[in-house]
């Protein structure tokens, strides 16, 4: 069979059964785990999982499938094979126009993320090439991209808007998202409106901000654009009261908030994070101590994007400390133009396991249930078990344990989207 097709649906069949399985990792759980917990995959050996409808019907030993006439299902034999919720890339940035590859090599010779930011490179220069794209360049281009993600057994994405910076392309990369609902990959979109200053408002952030509370975030909102509304906490770009004066208009208007806090300063956005009850958190280079114990306090999912810090050579955020304090982790790819230009979902992986200090069992979990709890979706995808979305993957070896040890490559075989084989 050839990689990377995406197959016709049996309609004659009931469903998915899957039997066989060498490990079957379940995640079980309808919430995010915290601290020793995240190391429980709820493994079962020689398992079987059968699927009705888009949902999972049955999970358990070879066993449960004596009460299934096997013939009315199409099977999957899974023998030798490892298979695992769907991965969710809970932090991604994937719309936009433009690219940065000159800015790539200007850091490669030593220039710092925030120095090209300050002469108008970064964010600003994908803001004019997002501007630039028509929707279709750009949900052509945001398209392909999602092909390359699922490629890589990632079922649900984060998706954020940040690089329009006007009322108009911020619109435009949201409606994006919602053009694009029938792709394999499910989309949860978030409002990062408030990604950067735009230089129509260069010095007057505040303003900036009340913009988009007063003629953005309604519209937003209005035509349930999206789910979440972030903003980038960061000296010089978002100060600590801009971002909780955005994220509690936001949260009036059903906006959950998630926040991109303590990256490259220590500013307290973590803190914000716990103050605010956020979904999430995400960065965290430059997390407190007591940032640290108010999000596992606050049951904030801590989202770390260990790709990134590796792009920007910086320092890795304190994973290890955050799971022994008790902290709930996600992981995610952070895909975008500028600091972070990869979907690779075992990059990720093997960062986190070699310089996070993550177990190969924490990262699964990371990707799956907590990244689940992060998009707010913890109670439908995440796990295998009964009731759940089918968002499934099926590795072509026999344990998870291959995840981080086979470095940068993907070895995920098959993928399920909603009980259908979306791509082999
Ligand atoms: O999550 N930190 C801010 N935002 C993005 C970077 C966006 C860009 O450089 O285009 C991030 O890393
Ligand atoms: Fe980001």
């Amino acid at each position: 069979m050839l990689r990377g097709v995406i197959l016709p649906h049996n309609k004659m069949k009931k469903g998915l059964l899957i039997k066989n399985i060498a490990e079957l990792i379940t995640c079980r759980g309808q919430a995010p785990k915290f601290g020793k917990a995240m190391n429980d995959l709820g493994i079962i050996n020689n398992g079987a999982v059968v699927t009705e409808a888009g949902i999972i019907e049955a999970v358990g030993t070879e066993e449960i499938l004596r009460k299934f006439e096997q013939a009315d299902y199409e099977i999957i034999d899974a023998a030798g094979k490892c298979v695992l919720p769907g991965f969710i890339d809970s932090h991604n940035h994937f719309v936009f126009g433009g690219y940065r590859a000159e800015e790539f090599s200007w850091r490669l010779r030593g220039d710092t993320y925030m120095e090209i930011m300050e002469r108008g490179g970064g964010i600003a220069n994908s803001v004019r090439g997002t501007r630039e794209a028509s929707f279709e360049e750009l949900k052509q281009l945001a398209q392909k991209r999602l092909d390359s993600m699922l490629a890589f057994g990632v079922t649900t994405v984060e998706g954020k808007s940040g690089y329009g910076l006007d009322k108009d392309t911020e619109l435009k990369q949201l409606r994006v998202m919602k053009e694009l609902s029938d792709h394999p990959v499910e989309i949860v979109p978030t409002f990062l409106g408030a990604h950067a200053v735009p230089a129509e408002y260069k010095g007057r952030s505040g303003e900036y901000i009340d913009f988009i509370i007063n003629e953005v975030l309604p519209i937003v909102a209005k035509e349930k654009l999206a789910e979440f509304c972030d903003v980038f906490c960061e000296k010089g770009v978002f100060s600590v009261e801009e971002s909780r004066k955005l994220l509690l208009a936001a949260q009036k208007l059903d906006l959950k908030s998630k926040l991109h806090a303590d990256e490259i300063v220590q500013l307290g956005g973590a803190e914000l994070a716990a103050e605010l009850g956020a979904v999430s958190a995400d960065h965290l280079l430059q997390i407190s101590p007591k940032g640290i114990k108010m999000l596992a306090e606050k049951k904030v999912v801590a989202t770390l994007l260990p790709a990134t810090a590796f792009s920007l050579k910086e320092h890795y955020a304190p994973g290890r400390e955050l799971i022994d304090s008790g902290a709930a982790v996600a992981l995610a790819t952070d895909f975008n133009p500028g600091s972070c230009f990869t979907e690779s979902i075992p990059l990720v992986i093997a960062l986190a396991c070699l310089y996070m200090k993550l177990t190969p069992a924490e990262t699964v979990t990371a990707l799956t249930i907590n990244a689940a709890a992060a998009v707010g979706k913890a109670d439908k995808i995440g796990s295998i078990e009964q009731n759940k979305q089918a968002d499934i993957i099926i590795l072509d070896h026999p344990s998870y344990l291959y995840l981080p040890y086979h470095i940068g490559m993907s070895i995920v075989e098959t993928v399920v989207k909603k009980g259908k084989i979306v791509w082999k």
